[in-house]
């Protein structure tokens, strides 16, 4: 199984899903190291990131930090959402560019992904996110006005569709196709159901099935190796996207790559993956300063120990820390009690 995207060729398809407050730079630079061969950012609103461009602002900008790209992660998308052609053009555009304000990139993403799934009230009620999919028409001129505006591929993430009574991943499917999307990713539960469990497997192959000549990947539920065999198997799709299944567990992508060698895989000893939670801790400080970098790794970090005996108190003294190094020396003690 191998598949590209435009010209970006990756060996087996196995994607990180982009996921707001989680897969920063260090969280896709580990989820690389362990077999991600393809990651995506958190979303960024393309109007506010037009809006500070426009306005020259001064103040630090959110959108700038979220779409920063480094050289050595790539292949990776920037995610942009909105509902507006021209914005969503002009960011595309910026992205590319590396001359949004505030960009730090020297290089651009691999591509420009577009949301089209994002569940929460706050984006649906502007008519953002997977909101888009009840107007399949505004989909296909969103997808032809980014298109028109860079020159890497331009790929889009749904859902099955609004609610239970309208799954039309396939009609949306087909329209951002013919509009020129790049590839397809589809996460196989309607926005009603949010991040309900039970997936359904029909409509990725029901999508597969009747777009031609880009790929389709898979996402939805995804835990283990055999969750990833079966949706290729069941689906054709072709490739696997995981979010939640890689929370404290980048060790799933190298799993679903060995199964697809035929290779057995061992998840790494408690010590050696609190090592790496201590290493995440220490690339978000360096990446964020210690005040936000400490704050947004322990959530990162307590999934790391939720497993391991005792889990509930160590969650529960590393939220109460009060800096990285406190966070360092109970992560140091677990690793002696576990090694
Ligand atoms: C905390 C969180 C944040 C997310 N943020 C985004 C996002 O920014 N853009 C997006 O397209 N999907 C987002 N998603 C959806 C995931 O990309 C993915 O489609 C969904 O979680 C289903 O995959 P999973 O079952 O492997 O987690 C988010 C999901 C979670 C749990």
């Amino acid at each position: 199984m191998s598949l590209n995207i435009g010209k970006i060729k990756l060996r087996h398809g196995i994607f990180l899903a982009p996921m707001a407050g989680v897969t920063d730079a260090s969280f896709r630079a580990i989820c690389r190291r362990f077999g991600a061969e393809y990651t995506v950012s958190e979303m960024v609103c393309a109007k506010a990131m037009c809006y500070e461009q426009r306005n020259k602002r001064t103040d630090s900008s959110k959108s700038g930090s979220l779409a920063t790209v480094s050289e050595d992660e790539l292949p990776m998308a920037v995610q942009i959402f909105g509902s507006e052609p021209e914005y969503m053009a002009e960011a595309a555009r910026l992205i590319e560019g590396c001359s949004y304000r505030g960009c730090v990139s020297t290089i651009p993403p691999s591509a420009i992904d577009i949301n089209m799934g994002c569940p929460v009230k706050k984006i649906t009620s502007n008519g953002e996110g997977s909101a888009l999919m009840r107007d399949p028409v505004l989909c296909g001129r969103i997808v032809e006005a980014v298109k028109g505006a860079v020159s890497i591929p331009v790929t889009v993430k749904i859902r099955a569709g609004w609610d239970k009574n309208s799954i039309n991943a396939v009609e949306v499917a087909r329209t951002v196709c013919e509009a020129g999307a790049d590839a397809i990713v589809v996460h196989a539960r309607t926005k009603e159901q949010l991040y309900a469990p039970g997936i359904d497997l029909s409509v990725i192959a029901a999508v597969k099935d009747s777009v031609k000549g880009i790929p389709v990947i898979g996402n939805g539920d995804i835990y283990t190796a055999d969750d990833a065999l079966k949706m290729l198997s069941e689906t054709a799709c072709d490739g696997v996207m995981i979010g939640r299944g890689a929370l404290g567990n980048p060790w799933l992508f190298s799993s679903i790559r060995a199964a697809l060698e035929g290779e057995t895989f061992e998840i790494p000893a408690v010590d050696e993956r609190l090592e790496v939670a201590k290493e995440l801790l220490s690339m978000m400080v360096k990446e964020k300063g210690e005040r936000v970098g400490t704050a947004e790794a322990k959530k990162q970090i307590a999934w790391f120990i939720r497993d391991l005996n005792g889990a509930a108190a160590s969650r529960s003294l590393v939220m109460n820390a009060t800096g990285s190094a406190e966070i360092m020396r109970l992560l140091d003690t677990l690793i002696s009690q576990n090694s």
